[in-house]
């Protein structure tokens, strides 16, 4: 007993404390079939199966530093997923990192920029009311339109016609108006020239739940393009979520690598609340803990957080909320991460150290 008070008192063993406190999950043969296998836990080296269905939520986060290992974890997911378990993964690649992953796996791969865009009319063709509010953002934001040649396009779109509206149509119809409409349409065909309102890169809304695809924004020359594009593709999945039945069981990956572009878009935290209901898990990776806010953070039921740079100004609160010790996370190599899990089968969160993401 004495020793154990000697040792319990040691300045080093109390620095260990947080980690020695954690715990491991307990190795279950149910997660053969229902989880996938992530690596081992670090103190005891039992084998991690994650398995979304015994969390209360099944979105994912992963949270580091760059080059800490979030995008190979979401490479190991998405594979794992689709091959083992038989999952649809959508990913929006910002920077190409998934097109080989998807060809791997028989997927479909559709590549944004250079003369090819997600065809914003054609998505939206059918839906009018959409289509306007998407143009609005996209051709005052990005493209530089103002108030009035947005009401002209919109007008256009409003009108009546015979079959589904396109950009030419939309550009014909323009030019009915007179001068101001045929300037309006010069403004609207130069944005064309951009990734967004014309088709090609073989984008379909009405696929993206069908098997494993990747949107490849990466041969978007503009930033600002890049990031607009995945915000309205995000809109777009929601659309499209919103038209599958209500299911219990998950059976979808939605992957959105790079999410502190996505941060500030409403979209984001609409798909955290309510995407569970549809069978579909969101895997988010962002390097900074201060990126995900604690409305995003409350739906999140598993939480890897690699290494984080010790000036991260997020990590107390958010050491708080997701009940780990984010101090150790300073001290992670390269593929290591404390794996922080709420089950819905217990109060207490599960914390623990992975040795290595496989
Ligand atoms: N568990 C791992 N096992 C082996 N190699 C790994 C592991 N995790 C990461 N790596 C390697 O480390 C490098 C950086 O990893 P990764 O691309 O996943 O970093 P990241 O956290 O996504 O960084 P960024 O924020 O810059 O995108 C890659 O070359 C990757 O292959
Ligand atoms: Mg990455």
């Amino acid at each position: 007993m004495d020793d154990f008070e000697i040792i319990s008192n040691s300045r080093a063993l109390s620095a260990s404390l947080p980690i020695v406190r954690m715990s491991e999950p307990v190795f279950d043969g149910k997660d053969l079939d229902e989880g996938v296998y992530l690596g081992n836990t670090k103190i005891y080296g039992m084998p991690f199966l994650l398995n979304t269905g015994k969390l209360v939520n099944p979105h994912i986060a992963a949270v580091g530093m760059s080059g800490s290992g979030k995008t190979f974890l979401l490479k190991s997911l998405i594979s794992s997923y689709v091959i083992d378990l038989g999952y649809n993964a959508i990913a929006l690649d910002w920077s190409g990192e998934y097109a080989d992953l998807f060809r791997s796996l028989g997927g479909k791969v559709w590549k944004v920029g250079r003369g090819s865009g997600i065809g914003l009319v054609g998505m939206y063709c059918r839906n009018p009311v959409r289509l306007c509010a998407e143009m609005e953002w996209i051709l005052t934001d990005l493209y530089g339109l103002d108030g009035a040649d947005v009401r002209e396009v919109k007008d256009v779109i409003g009108m009546p016609r015979r079959g589904p509206i396109s950009l030419d149509g939309i550009i014909d119809g323009l030019r009915s108006f007179g001068s101001g409409g045929v300037n309006t349409a010069a403004k609207l065909g130069a944005a064309e020239r951009g990734c967004i309102l014309p088709g090609g890169s073989g984008f379909r809304l009405n696929r993206v739940f069908d098997g494993a695809c990747t949107v490849d924004l990466s041969g978007i020359a503009s930033g600002s393009e890049r990031v607009a594009a995945g915000k309205l593709l995000v809109n777009a999945i929601s659309d499209a979520m919103h038209s599958r039945s209500i299911s219990d069981r998950t059976d979808t990956l939605l992957v959105l690598d790079e999410a502190w572009k996505l941060c500030d878009h409403r979209a984001l935290n609409e798909l955290l609340r309510e995407s569970r209901k549809y069978g579909i898990s969101v895997v988010l990776a962002t390097q900074q803990a201060m990126d995900m806010n604690a409305e995003a953070l409350s739906n999140i039921g598993c939480c890897f957080v690699f290494k984080l740079n010790r000036m991260d100004g997020g990590s107390a609160e958010f050491s708080e909320r997701i009940g780990s010790n984010i101090e150790a996370a300073g001290n992670l190599g390269r593929g290591s991460c404390i794996v922080s899990m709420a089950r819905r089968d217990s109060e207490a969160r599960d914390n623990f150290i992975l040795a290595r993401v496989i």
